[in-house]
């Protein structure tokens, strides 16, 4: 089906990962581009438009934290359609460098609403990247069948090595069942910017769809940023040989999520009406993998030593991250295609051809 026409598209953060995947798909059924993105040193090698950006896209470099960025961008762009993505993205990182992301995930919003009433505008329909961070652990199960949300483990609990929650099983995620109660400052901004385009979108009858995103890997994925993607960080690391280190006893677990099928959850939620209050869309692969896994198939691909379990563990991970798949898959039209496996290993190619075109990686 063809999608109908978004009208003048405004992207925050669309110079990154997921924005480039998301212009390849969307920028041909939009009137106008438009990318405001403040090329983040941490994410970006170069302030100029990514080749991975469609050519028709318009990059205008501003900081959503920026009042007079925002009355510059809204100047000249009227948009009918904003895809929210600007973001501080670091998890581990956001609980030292609080303000930063709450500054950009928090107020970079704020900043945004202000500046449509500034400019009298309201646009149609907004989307909205949110978090599986939103979760932290989530829902677990005891074995006498009671659910309880466990919340972060405390030291005591991971000096011992007590990784898990004693005799409980985790529960797949889902925006309508789980209790959002995040363990990083990164979790707790994207809960955030929901809440705050919620109130606002509600307020002046406009719409809003959050897709709540799991671990989105691929090809387009920032190379040089080692705060993000531990997939991309785990495949130079075994390009080069090197052994990859794996927290914990290995048995973390992730929902990896290819960026084709992010981008067609977008797609696919862009060609439907969407509800007032609905509750966010969980996308992920629908596939539960252990990070052990990921390291000993990305291991594996380089001929790579197996990796090494450490034992050692970052404040605010979450031990299980996944989520149920099924409400999105019904109310989008949508289903994921790729399996880790594949994706991974698509992924790795695109990796060696950018480390052999001498493109910049994580050093
Ligand atoms: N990649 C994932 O695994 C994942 C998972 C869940 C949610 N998300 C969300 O999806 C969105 C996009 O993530 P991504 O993976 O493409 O990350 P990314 O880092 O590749 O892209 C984010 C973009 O935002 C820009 N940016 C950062 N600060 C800004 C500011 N102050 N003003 C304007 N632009 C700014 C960066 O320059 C970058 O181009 C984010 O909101 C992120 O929270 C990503």
């Amino acid at each position: 089906m063809a999608t109908p026409s978004l009208g003048t598209v405004l992207v925050t953060g669309g110079a990154g990962f997921i924005g480039c995947a998301l212009s390849q798909a969307l920028a041909e059924s939009a009137d106008r581009w438009v990318v405001m993105d403040y090329m983040h040193p941490q994410v970006h090698a170069t302030s100029g438009k990514p080749d991975a950006l469609h050519a028709s896209a318009e990059l205008i470099v501003g900081d959503v934290t920026s009042a007079a960025d925002w009355d510059r961008v809204l100047a000249s762009v009227r948009p009918d359609t904003v895809f929210h993505l600007a973001a501080e993205t670091g998890t581990a990182q956001s609980l030292h460098e609080a303000s930063r992301h709450s500054r950009v995930n928090v107020v970079g919003t704020t900043e945004m609403t202000d500046a449509f009433g500034r400019a009298e505008l309201i646009p149609g329909n907004f989307y909205l990247s949110s978090s599986r961070a939103v979760y932290g652990e989530g829902t677990w199960q005891g074995a006498d069948g009671t659910t309880f949300n466990p919340g972060q483990r405390t030291h005591a609990q991971l000096d011992a090595g007590e990784w898990n929650f004693a005799g409980a099983t985790a529960l797949a995620s889902t925006a309508v069942d789980t209790l959002p109660m995040p363990t990083s400052v990164y979790g707790a901004t994207k809960l955030a910017q929901e809440h705050i385009l919620r109130a606002w979108v509600n307020a002046h009858d406009t719409h809003l769809t959050i897709l709540r995103l799991q671990n989105v890997y691929g090809p387009g994925q920032s190379l040089i940023n080692s705060y993000t993607g531990i997939v991309s960080l785990f495949s130079q690391w075994a390009r080069e040989g090197k052994q990859i280190p794996v927290y914990e006893d290995g048995d973390i677990v992730r929902d990896f999520v290819f960026i084709d099928d992010v981008v067609s959850a977008f797609v696919a939620a862009t060609r439907r009406s969407p509800e007032k209050d609905e509750a966010p869309f969980d996308v992920g692969s629908g596939e539960a993998s252990t990070i052990l896994q990921a390291a000993q198939f990305i291991a594996q691909y380089y001929s790579a030593p197996a990796p090494s379990v450490n034992g050692a563990y970052r404040d605010g991970d979450v031990r299980h991250a996944s989520c149920s798949i099924s409400r999105t898959v019904t109310s989008l039209g949508w289903k994921p295609e790729w399996t880790v496996e594949r994706g991974l290993a698509a992924l790795q190619v695109w990796i060696n051809a950018q480390i052999d075109a001498g493109k910049p990686a994580v050093g």
